[in-house]
């Protein structure tokens, strides 16, 4: 029975070639609970890492969404910005960003949801299942390993003259590393 599981694990691992190259930890968050309820987690299981959220909407969003993710790299001590710009999903999809590295993490975060990035939002049930990157992932080409701080904002702007209404914020600490082969 035990030579069936090694062998079993040992063809997973072969046929799977990817292998998580990120850990997760210090996660916060705080959602608006007029528009959404749910959590938002962190697993790890056998050293691998993954990012979830299972939260319920329940109003419909549109008109305009600005989304802000901050994106900070660890160098010697300091944490240095490499990302830090206003996105309106309400009229760009965040997988057609100009930008690469946002453009490249809602493309791969597209693998792990059931909903669109792009605004209106409608009433209902937003997953992200599991979201992790591995030795194969685009993004490893565009930021060096290391440690990173990820701080993402949405507010919601019923109107253009409306003052911004939170919709939900973020901030998590992940590190890139490199496996060997
Ligand atoms: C996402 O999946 C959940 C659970 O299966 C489902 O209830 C929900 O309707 C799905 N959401 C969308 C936008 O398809």
């Amino acid at each position: 029975m035990f030579k069936q599981w090694a062998l079993l694990v040992l063809l997973v691992q072969l046929v799977d070639k990817s292998v998580a190259v990120v850990r997760f930890e210090n996660l916060k968050y705080e959602l608006n609970k007029d528009y959404m309820h749910g959590n938002i987690f962190i697993k790890s299981q056998n050293d691998k890492y993954s990012f979830g959220a299972d939260v319920e909407m329940v109003k419909k969003v549109e008109g305009s969404v600005i989304i802000t993710p901050h994106l900070e790299h660890l160098i010697k001590g300091e944490y240095h910005t490499m990302v830090n710009i206003d996105l309106d999903t309400c009229k760009v999809d965040p997988v057609m960003s100009e930008n690469p590295i946002v453009r490249t993490i809602a493309k791969e975060s597209t693998k792990f949801i059931n909903f669109s990035l792009m605004c209106p939002y409608n009433p209902g049930r937003y997953l992200l299942n599991d979201f992790t990157l591995d030795s194969e992932s685009p993004l490893l080409k565009l930021i060096p390993n290391g440690k990173y701080k990820m701080h993402l904002k949405a507010n919601h702007f019923p109107t253009p003259e409306s003052t911004p209404i939170m919709l939900f914020m973020y901030s998590i600490d992940f590190e890139l590393f490199a496996v060997a082969s």
